[in-house]
């Protein structure tokens, strides 16, 4: 595993975009595991920033988001669709039809459960997954003690992760209560992987992730047997590191 703490968000933005930028320049059909959420707001943009400085080319880049909630409409400025489309298609030359996300629309789900996978398969797989965690520990939407054996699954949100995202919703009733995302199983055969944490309220679980057992009961912690691991972090998320 390799360890960055950084010690302002500037830093935290600016590291992340470099690393991601240095595998799109090795690789130029680059195919990227994105997570959506407040950790990776700030990186998207200092991305498209040092894209624009470093002319990098992001028009044979795919994207494939971790999770999507089931209900809100792709148009809604709250759906992982729409905060995506708003944050990566700022990056120079990047193909909205490269950009993918489960469906959102129930009726849809079972199919998305094979059709995603397949079509990460297509695309090569992928190369580079950032991720967030949640503060009970979870990646995309594997709640503590999912099991690990599926690709993709459909989840109902735990009332731990649905009053987290209650301020973003406007109040937990609007929070949707369930969604599709990749599983651990599909999440560890990305090849690269860079965890992102940032703030207090991540500390316990980045602890629990890095130097607890691995267990489903915190699902990051299946990260520890990856073989190529960075996590980047802040001073508060690494606060509780058994660091000297
Ligand atoms: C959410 C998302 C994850 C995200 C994580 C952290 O529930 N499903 O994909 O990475 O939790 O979110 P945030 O960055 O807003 O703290």
């Amino acid at each position: 595993m390799n360890l960055i703490v950084t010690s302002s968000v500037e830093e935290f933005n600016s590291r992340a975009a470099q690393f991601v930028l240095r595998e799109l320049f090795k690789n130029p059909r680059l195919v990227l595991g994105i997570a959506t959420g407040n950790t990776t707001i700030g990186i998207h943009r200092e991305l498209a920033r040092q894209s624009i400085t470093l002319a990098a080319d992001w028009s044979q880049v795919q994207s494939f988001n971790l999770d999507e909630f089931l209900g809100p409409s792709p148009a809604d400025p709250k759906s992982c669709h729409w905060r995506t489309y708003d944050q990566l298609l700022p990056l120079p030359g990047f193909r909205r039809e490269n950009i993918h996300l489960p469906s959102s629309d129930p009726a849809m789900a079972e199919q998305t459960l094979w059709e995603y996978p397949a079509a990460i398969r297509e695309a090569g797989g992928i190369d580079l997954q950032l991720l967030g965690i949640g503060t009970n520990g979870h990646i995309g939407m594997n709640e503590p003690s999912t099991p690990w054996e599926s690709d993709m699954f459909i989840v109902q949100l735990s009332s731990h992760t649905i009053a987290d995202k209650a301020e973003f919703w406007g109040g937990s009733a609007n929070v949707p209560q369930g969604g599709i995302t990749m599983g651990m199983r599909l999440v560890m055969q990305g090849k690269k992987q860079l965890l992102l944490a940032k703030g207090a309220d991540k500390a316990q679980a980045i602890r629990d992730t890095l130097f607890g057992k691995i267990s489903p009961k915190v699902p990051a912690s299946a990260l520890q047997m990856h073989p190529d691991l960075t996590v980047l972090l802040d001073c508060e998320a690494a606060s509780l590191l058994p660091l000297d």
